[in-house]
């Protein structure tokens, strides 16, 4: 079969479109109408006025698209499409952590579940999160599940006390400082451009840290013509798709989110085709939820 004219049959008769994240396989992106980071697809979620979101994404991400645009059919291809780092904390640990410290506003990165997110005051993605943690005014704050996000926003902001949760991502933990030492011998005039996520350590010794928008943005504007990439695999893909003229060198081959490589054309042919597998919000959590992560969208408009 060829699901790519399927899909594009389907997407026709069902009024629907397909939200791409890009750590996903990049075949999707021929049926997909939007490809981005997690802040770009959110917000093209909440303005979406198609009668069916397929999002090709990882879990948290088809939640966050529901609680954006609640009336909406959100369809995630494959359950499977978990988030390690998503998954390190629930409300009994998110609890235990405000009590100890009191009063104290706290933040969560977009890779949280929506359970996580009816308890915190606001929520963020790589791109916004120092925007998100400024608008709240506050000398200190909670950040979680990521404490290499969180413990960079500080570093960006100075006069903010940053207290992480201990959460990480895998993917991102994998590049270590030796990688950074071994491409710098290897390529000594070349820019190293990382994702928050990596570990302090990693980030202190790249040339540039930024979210997956801001990486593929500087690749494209830069006048130079080889980069070293420290970031999922799907950012490279397109970055070299976009940009033949241009070199781009994945920091280890290994850096790759099995998580987010589940959806295949397959799956996203048959949740389109047997409308599965539909993302719903118990009504008790959804509400605050959507405060959470509302009160991003309104911040960073
Ligand atoms: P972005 O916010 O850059 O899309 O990143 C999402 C993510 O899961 C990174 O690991
Ligand atoms: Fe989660 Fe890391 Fe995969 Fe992003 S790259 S979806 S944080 S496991």
């Amino acid at each position: 079969m060829n699901y790519i004219d399927e899909i594009k049959k389907l997407k026709k008769e069902k009024n629907a479109i397909i939200l791409t994240h890009c750590y996903q396989s990049v075949e999707l992106d021929e049926i997909s109408d939007y490809v981005g980071d997690s802040f770009y697809l959110s917000k093209k979620a909440r303005e979406a006025d198609a009668d069916i979101i397929v999002f090709a994404g990882v879990h948290f991400m088809a939640q966050s698209a529901k609680l954006l645009n609640p009336n909406k059919k959100v369809l995630l291809p494959n359950l499977n499409s978990g988030c390690f780092m998503a998954d390190m904390i629930g409300v009994k640990e998110l609890r235990q952590f405000r009590m100890q410290h009191p009063n104290v506003p706290a933040v969560c990165y977009i890779n949280s579940t929506a359970e996580v997110k009816t308890e915190c005051d606001i929520c963020c993605t790589s791109s916004n999160a120092v925007d998100v943690v400024k608008s709240l005014g506050a000398k200190e704050i909670l950040f979680l599940p990521d404490a290499y996000l969180g413990k960079w926003v500080e570093k960006k902001l100075n006069d903010v006390r940053v207290i992480t949760y201990n959460g990480f991502c895998p993917t991102h933990l994998k590049i270590r400082v030796e990688d950074i030492e071994n491409a710098r011998k290897v390529y000594p005039h070349t820019k190293i451009l990382a994702h928050p996520e990596c570990h302090t350590e990693v980030s202190k010794l790249a040339d540039f840290v930024g979210s997956t928008k801001e990486i593929m943005a500087y690749a494209a504007k830069s006048l130079d013509k080889q980069f070293v990439i420290a970031t999922e695999k799907g950012v490279v893909d397109r970055l070299k798709r976009d940009y033949p003229q241009k070199e781009f060198i994945l920091i280890r081959d290994d850096i790759v989110c099995q998580n987010m490589k589940w959806n295949s054309l397959e799956d996203v042919y048959n949740a389109l085709r047997n409308e599965e597998h539909e993302i719903n919000i118990k009504k008790d959590i959804f509400d605050n939820a959507k405060k959470c992560i509302d009160k991003m969208i309104e911040v960073c408009k």
